[in-house]
């Protein structure tokens, strides 16, 4: 039986493009594991740092390669003059996202070759774009602000130090662990729409630079990535806990997508959410409540207790956004952040796929016309 005659799965839900070992997600249950260590432990004790070192390695990272690996990094945050250039020619209009898609691209034309399969090469690569990632999105940032990009700092963490290039000052430790832990939370998610695209793009052998550009292109959409930034002004739309149930009731009515509920994978409420609930409440203690987080709580009961039995529940975009807001983000630098985590998860999906590649080259179900004779423009009606 050849590919095209098989039958069609939309979406190609549920059907595995590959055997992993970097995550795991029970979606009914709400599990979700990086490397067989629960993301509850991770966001509760790990670093951004180390949760990219074990999601590449599979082993949590000693403390002597954990501060080399912090040391190496470091090394390679800074961004030549040419993408310094390159960044301030964008319009200041842009979507963060479409200027992110083209730098990781651009970056890797600043850099060498790295040759398929070399290990060294993936190597250089990974810490390359690991750590220019956060320098590409606040560069760009303080260009739009029309103000000069800032230099990373060698002695601040990976999350300080992307507040500190956005701001110019350094953060305190609060806003910086709860940056730190929202990018543990965001760093993988199995064979998601943009890991999917990161891999189908290497998978033709093209570089890394190209195919998490890609990736990028893909986490960019309001059903994935995307919908971070379009929860937070749904939230502002709405405005107050008593406008909750007359807005929710038209989105039912409509039959409109409720940005931040529902998942391909999840039928409960999605545990990265939970997570990021509590981070949030231990923020709201120490830097103030936030009153859009109780419309949020409302909505989430509202669409809950109307769609909760066909399994929709807050995913991971839900609280992020108002996470992100209360640390003095941009809306639209939202989905950014979710790159910059995702980033240590598509790597080393894109390093497993070095292993053992095949060319991804799926078949179709031909539904179009047949063998027709050409006709002359002449005699076409
Ligand atoms: N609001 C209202 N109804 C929804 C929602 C939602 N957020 N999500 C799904 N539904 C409904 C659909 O309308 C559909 O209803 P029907 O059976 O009556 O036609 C049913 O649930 C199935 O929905 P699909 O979109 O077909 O399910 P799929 O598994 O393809 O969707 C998805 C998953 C795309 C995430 C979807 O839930 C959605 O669009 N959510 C909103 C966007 C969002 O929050 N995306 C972020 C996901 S997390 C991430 O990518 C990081």
């Amino acid at each position: 039986m050849t590919a095209e005659a098989k039958q069609l799965v939309p979406g190609l839900a549920g059907v595995p493009a590959a055997e992993s070992a970097i995550s795991y997600i029970d979606g009914n249950a709400g599990v979700l594991e990086y490397r067989g260590y629960p993301i509850e432990q991770l966001a509760e004790r790990s670093t951004f740092e180390e949760t990219a070192w074990l999601l590449m390695h599979g082993q949590l990272p000693t403390k002597s390669q954990l501060d080399a690996f912090g040391r190496d990094l470091s090394a390679v945050r800074e961004l030549p003059d040419g993408m310094l250039a390159l960044l301030g020619a964008f319009p200041k209009t842009a979507h963060p996202m479409l200027v992110l898609q083209s730098a990781i691209a651009a970056l890797g034309a600043f850099e060498r070759e790295v040759r398929f399969g070399d290990e060294e090469d993936f190597r250089r690569a990974w810490l390359r774009i690991l750590a220019a990632t956060p320098t590409i999105v606040a560069a760009f940032e303080r260009l739009r602000r029309g103000e000069q990009p800032v230099a990373p700092r060698v002695d601040l963490s990976h999350a300080a130090n992307f507040l500190y290039m956005l701001n110019g000052e350094e953060p305190d430790e609060i806003a910086a662990r709860v940056l730190d832990v929202a990018l543990v939370l965001h760093a993988d998610h199995t064979m998601n729409a943009s890991t999917f695209a990161a891999r189908v793009v290497y998978g033709t052998n093209a570089g890394p630079y190209d195919s998490v550009s890609a990736a990028v292109g893909a986490l960019h959409g309001p059903l994935h990535g995307g919908a971070n930034e379009r929860v937070l002004r749904s939230l502002e739309t709405i405005g107050s806990v008593e406008n909750v149930r007359a807005w929710a009731d038209q989105q039912f009515s409509s039959k409109g997508k409720i940005m931040g509920f529902g998942h391909r994978v999840y039928k409960v409420k999605d545990p990265r959410s939970f997570a990021l609930q509590s981070l949030g409440d231990k923020m709201f203690a120490k830097l103030g409540h936030t009153p859009i987080y109780d419309v949020a709580l409302e909505l989430e009961k509202v669409v809950v207790e109307r769609l909760g039995d066909k399994g929709i529940h807050p995913n991971v975009d839900f609280f992020s956004g108002i996470i992100y807001q209360k640390l003095g983000l941009p809306t639209d630098q939202f989905t950014p952040i979710f790159a910059i985590a995702r980033a240590a998860g598509w790597l080393a999906h894109l390093h497993e796929q070095m292993q053992d590649n095949k060319l991804f080259r799926p078949g179709q179900i031909y539904v179009g016309e047949a063998s027709r004779d050409y006709v002359p423009i002449d005699n076409r009606v």
